[in-house]
């Protein structure tokens, strides 16, 4: 298994392009199902999550070809309804499939996705508004046995704009008669994102990007190109990298429209931002300043995926800062490994206390996650000496290369095999 070893004390300088959104990507990649064209998708990242849904793709009869950062799926075949655990239990996210499986082959059998390394990832929203558009769920120990011959479109109100959930019911809805009406959606840039890919096979869509979405909908979808939105907490992690070495940073093919909450609390720690239609400038001061408060909310609140990245960030901040996360429980999980690095942070449930420290020094830790992982990342660079990150798997799933735009902005960084 890779690590990685970082010596920390370089200033990150230099300009990087983005990848395209994980978090994007992948419901995207699951609605490519729901024609029986082809769908040419453009600016998709070299991550494991994307891999994983490949084989997904592969696995439901669909044939997937890669050309660099172009996916060519053709899924004019008969498919398969059914996704096997090993799969399932490789990618959480595998759950958006379920709405579109369900509206390809009028039936899905798949197995549950189970917790994962954030805590216990109930799914019961989604199941919920199934059902409340007349799907038959059967949930046994190991899988859901889900039928839609009897469904109809229908209004569904969310008790919390889970993102998933929204997702689902949107690429199960586009491809049922009536008005399909989404009541407190999830309003994050990916449902956008994925909304317009929907539209532009020909789904109808509207208010995506409010807590209202309307779903009209229509016989059949055609194969199209498209291009996937920018990673947007992929730029907060390099803004951050920036910004934790006293360093300066241009990140170009971006949206800052999606990152006002972020980009606040970066003014707030003391960096000077600048702001193009498609590009984000950052200095940093020579020390970052604390943040008295700062709490995780869907968007356009600041962004759970962040957390552990400020987390990180403002363990070398002067003056004590306090985090809130009231999304998913175990997000704090990367707080010990930073403490090992010298970092001062006490987390009293849901609230982490970090009194902010001129230097962390380096250590040989483990990535407990994907965003936390980047977190140690963040830390590394700040810190004195060597760091060696064991577990990179995790963040290989949501950075494209890490090490390497990280050498392109002058860190120290390699990667052990
Ligand atoms: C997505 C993102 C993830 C991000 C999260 C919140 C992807 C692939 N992942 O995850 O990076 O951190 O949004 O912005 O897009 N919940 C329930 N029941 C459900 C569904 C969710 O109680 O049926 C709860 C969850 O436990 C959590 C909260 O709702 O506390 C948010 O979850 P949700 O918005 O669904 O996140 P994901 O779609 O899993």
């Amino acid at each position: 298994m890779s690590k990685l070893e970082i010596t920390g004390g370089k200033r990150i300088r230099g300009i990087i392009d983005m990848h395209g959104a994980k978090n994007a990507v992948l419901p995207i990649l699951a609605a490519t199902i729901l024609t029986k064209g082809v769908s040419v998708i453009h600016n998709c990242p070299k991550l494991k999550d994307v891999n994983v849904t490949v084989d997904i793709l592969r696995f439901l009869g669909a044939s997937v070809r890669r050309e660099e950062h172009t996916l060519i799926i053709d899924s004019s075949g008969d498919l398969k309804s059914d996704i096997p655990e090993n799969l399932m239990h490789e990618l959480r996210s595998s759950i958006v499939f379920m709405g579109a499986i369900l509206a390809r082959c009028k039936k899905a059998r798949i197995s549950s996705p189970g917790g994962c390394e954030l805590g216990p990832r109930p799914i019961d929203l989604h199941i919920s508004s199934l059902r409340q558009l007349g799907v038959s769920v059967l949930e046994t120990e190991d899988y859901l046995e889900c039928d839609s011959k009897n469904s109809a479109s229908g209004e569904i109100v969310l008790s919390f704009p889970s993102v998933g959930a929204t997702e689902n019911i949107m690429l199960f809805s586009c491809l049922m008669s009536g008005v399909t009406i989404i009541r407190n959606a999830a309003k994050e840039p990916e449902i956008v994102d994925l909304a317009n890919f929907l539209n532009k096979m020909g789904a109808r869509i509207c208010g995506a990007g409010t807590d209202e979405i309307y779903i009209e909908g229509v016989e059949t979808l055609n194969g199209t190109e498209y291009s996937i939105m920018p990673d947007r907490i992929a730029t907060v992690t390099y803004l951050c990298c920036a910004a934790v070495t006293g360093g300066e940073i241009e990140i170009r093919r971006v949206n800052p429209n999606d990152l006002e909450a972020c980009l606040e609390c970066f003014i707030r720690c003391g960096c000077r931002i600048g702001i193009g239609k498609d590009r984000i400038f950052l200095r940093a001061p020579q020390r970052l300043k604390a943040i008295d408060f700062i709490e995780t909310k869907p968007y356009p609140s600041f962004p759970t995926d962040a957390q552990s990245l400020f987390l990180a960030m403002l363990a070398t901040a002067d003056g004590k800062s306090i985090i809130r996360e009231n999304i998913f429980k175990n997000r704090f999980n990367v707080a010990e490994a930073l403490k090992e690095m010298g970092a001062d942070i006490t987390v009293s449930q849901q609230t982490a206390l970090i009194r902010g420290k001129k230097r962390l020094k380096g250590a040989n830790v483990s990535a407990p996650d994907l965003r936390g992982g980047a977190g140690l990342c963040i830390a590394a660079l700040a810190a004195n000496g060597v760091t060696q990150i064991d577990k990179v798997c995790y963040i290989d799933r949501g950075y494209e290369e890490i090490e390497t735009y990280l050498q392109r902005l002058g860190a120290k960084v390699t990667r052990l095999d």
